[in-house]
């Protein structure tokens, strides 16, 4: 797949890298090529241009920008490059304050997500909610001794969705289908659980795992 990746911070980074490992095309959208040199010297099959070039070309976009500036990104990117393709959003609402308790705070209420502003926003892109909940460190083929993690996903479009269990299935988890963009109200705030044992107890490896 030819894979647009919105962003040029760890996030970004880390996902172009495991696209590239797994065979697909790359462009790396930034305000600030500059950011991404070393990136590109070490990864010499990755592009980088703005957040238009790497929305313009590709397949599948990533989203994986500040969540403040989600949609400034997406208004850079042109929703006619946005239109009928799959994009991962990987954001989270976090406003600019300090955890309390370990608890971050977030920009949206529990009765409205992030995803759904953008799907309203961006009505002919599909978007699909996907690795928000896990640090960058444990996002590609991670290894951990329970087994495989779980990855959970919601999304308005089945086809889309099913894009990117091929390629969670490709990075090494286990997809949950939540259903559709709604579910982003659950799985946004599990970045807050995911990140408290990480502000307590500087543990940052881990991730979920769903039973049955
Ligand atoms: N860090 C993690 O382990 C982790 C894990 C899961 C989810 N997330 C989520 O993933 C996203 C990316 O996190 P990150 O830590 O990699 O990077 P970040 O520092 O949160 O964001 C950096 C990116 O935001 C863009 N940006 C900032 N202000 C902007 C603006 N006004 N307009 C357009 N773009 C703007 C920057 O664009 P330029 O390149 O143009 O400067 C840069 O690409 C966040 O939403 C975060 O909550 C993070």
């Amino acid at each position: 797949m030819r894979v647009g990746v919105l962003g040029s911070g760890d996030v970004a980074k880390t996902l172009a890298s495991g696209f590239l490992k797994h065979g697909h095309d790359v462009t790396m959208g930034t305000r600030t090529a500059a950011k991404l040199s070393e990136w590109k010297a070490q990864n010499p099959k990755g592009t980088v241009g703005s957040f238009a070039d790497a929305a313009a070309s590709d397949e599948l976009i990533v989203l994986a920008v500040k969540g403040e500036a989600a949609a400034d990104a997406l208004r850079s990117a042109g929703a006619q490059n946005l239109a009928g393709k799959p994009v991962v959003d990987a954001t989270n609402p976090i406003e600019d304050a300090p955890p309390v308790n370990g608890v971050l705070k977030f920009f949206t209420s529990l009765n409205e997500s992030r995803m759904e502003r953008l799907q309203a926003e961006f009505s002919g892109a599909h978007f699909v909610k996907a690795f928000n909940s896990v640090g960058n460190a444990c996002m590609v083929n991670p290894q951990f001794k329970g087994g495989k993690p779980t990855m959970f996903i919601c999304g308005n479009h089945e086809a889309a969705k099913k894009s990117v269990s091929k390629v969670l299935d490709q990075f090494g988890w286990e997809t949950a289908d939540m259903g559709g963009v709604a579910a982003a109200r659950a799985i946004e705030p599990l970045c807050m659980l995911w990140c408290i044992p990480g502000f307590l107890r500087n543990d940052w490896t881990h991730a979920f795992k769903l039973l049955s």
